[in-house]
C-alpha cells in the first residue's frame, strides 16, 4: 500500500489504546513548563535538549530518565493537565477507548498524596469522555523494583478508589523482579474485584511471561514479546487467547530489538496470537499509537487485513462490557468495509 493510503488508513481506523503509561506522555514542553510553576529543578535547559537526552540502552536507562521527569508533577492539576493533553492527543488519532497506567508509588514517594493523583487524573478522564467521546479505565501499576510490602500498601490505599480504579498492572525494571514476587499482591487484587495485568516478557524470558500466568493469574500480557521463545508457551496464550499489548517503538528504543524490521509483531500475529499495538510512553519513544501502526507496517509490510486484526484485537482485549465491545467492533468493521482498498 502507498504511504499515503496507509497514513489516511491508520488515522480513520477506530482504536482501542492498552498500553500506556499516563507518565509516559509528558512532553518535554509540558516537563519544562510544569517544572517552572512547581519550582522543580531539571537537567535540561529546553525541550530541544531533553529530546537530544532520550537516547536509551535499555529499560532501566530510560526509567531513570522518566522518574525523574516525573518529579515535576506535584498538584492536582499538573496530573489534571497531563492526562487532559494525552486524551486530546488520542482523540485526535481515532483512539476511541484507551486504558491508562499510573505509578502511584513514584509520586507517594516524594509526598504527592494518592488522593491529589487519582483526582487530577479522573477530573480529565471525565472531561475527556464528555468533550471527546473517547471511554476509558484506569489501571494503577505497581512498582516491581520496590518491595511486596511496599506494593501491599499501596494496594490498600487503592481500595478506597475501587470505583475509579479497574485493574493493577505490574511495570517498571524487570530483570530480577519475577512476575512470583508479587503472587499475594495479585491474590488481594482479585480478592478485591480488580481486573490485573502484568508487564512481563519486554526484558525478561519467556519464564517470566508463564509466571505472569500461573502465579498471577493476569488477565493480559503486557509487551509478552519474548514469548516467541517458548512453543509451548505460544500455543498456551494462543489456545487460552491471553491478549499481549505489544509496543513496537518502545522496543525498538530500548534495544530489546536492534530495529523495525527485527521486530517479531508480524510473526506474532501469524502464529494467531492476540496481538494488540500501543505506545508505552509516546513522549520517549518517538511515536503515539498511530506512529506505532505506521512504524510497524512500512518495516514489517504489513497490509490493510493485519491492520484491522490489530484494530479489532484491541478492542476484544480491552476490558470493555459486551455491549461496549460490540459497538467498537462494529465501528472497526464498518471503517474496513468503506475502505477496503
Ligand atoms: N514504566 C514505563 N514504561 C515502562 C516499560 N516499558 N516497562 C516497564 N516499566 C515501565
Ligand atoms: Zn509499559
Amino acid at each position: 500500500m502507498e504511504k499515503e493510503v496507509m497514513e489516511a488508513f491508520v488515522r480513520g481506523l477506530p482504536k482501542a489504546e492498552l498500553h500506556l503509561h499516563i507518565e509516559g506522555t509528558l512532553e518535554p514542553e509540558m516537563m519544562i513548563d510544569i517544572g517552572r510553576r512547581n519550582d522543580v529543578p531539571l537537567p535540561y535547559p529546553d525541550a530541544a535538549a531533553a529530546r537530544k537526552a532520550y537516547a536509551f540502552d535499555n529499560l532501566q536507562s530510560f526509567l531513570d530518565i522518566y522518574y525523574r521527569a516525573t518529579s515535576v508533577l506535584r498538584r492536582e492539576q499538573d496530573f489534571y493537565d497531563l492526562t487532559a493533553a494525552y486524551l486530546e492527543k488520542a482523540a485526535s488519532q481515532n483512539v476511541r477507548h484507551a486504558e491508562i497506567f499510573f505509578d502511584p508509588q513514584t509520586h507517594t514517594a516524594r509526598g504527592i498524596t494518592f488522593d491529589t493523583i487519582i483526582r487530577g487524573i479522573t477530573a480529565a478522564l471525565s472531561d475527556g469522555e464528555r468533550r471527546l467521546g473517547i471511554s476509558t479505565r484506569l489501571i494503577m501499576c505497581i512498582l516491581r523494583d520496590l518491595s511486596l510490602h511496599n506494593g501491599l500498601e499501596t494496594m490498600e490505599q487503592a481500595l478506597d478508589y475501587r470505583d475509579v480504579i479497574a485493574g493493577i498492572g505490574l511495570d517498571s525494571a524487570e530483570l530480577g523482579n519475577p512476575p512470583a514476587k508479587f503472587a499475594e499482591l495479585y491474590d488481594r487484587a482479585h480478592r478485591a474485584g480488580f481486573l490485573t495485568v502484568a508487564h512481563a516478557g519486554e526484558e525478561g524470558h519467556a519464564d517470566y511471561i508463564r509466571q505472569a500466568l500461573d502465579s498471577l493469574h493476569v488477565r493480559r500480557i503486557d509487551h509478552g514479546v519474548r514469548c516467541l521463545e517458548d512453543d509451548e508457551l505460544v500455543a498456551e496464550l494462543v489456545r487460552r487467547d491471553i491478549p499481549l499489548t505489544v509496543c513496537p517503538l518502545s522496543n525498538v528504543r530500548l534495544r530489546v530489538f536492534a530495529s523495525m524490521r527485527e521486530h517479531p509483531l508480524k510473526r506474532m500475529l501469524d502464529r494467531g496470537l492476540r496481538v494488540t499495538v500501543n505506545s508505552d510512553d509516546p513522549a520517549y519513544f518517538g511515536g503515539y499509537v498511530n506512529g506505532n501502526y505506521l512504524a510497524a507496517a512500512e518495516a514489517l509490510g504489513l497490509g490493510r487485513g493485519d491492520i484491522v486484526t490489530l484494530a479489532r484485537n484491541s478492542f476484544v482485549a480491552a476490558f470493555l462490557s459486551p455491549a461496549e465491545r460490540r459497538h467498537y467492533l462494529d465501528e472497526v468493521d464498518a471503517f474496513a468495509v468503506l475502505h477496503h482498498g
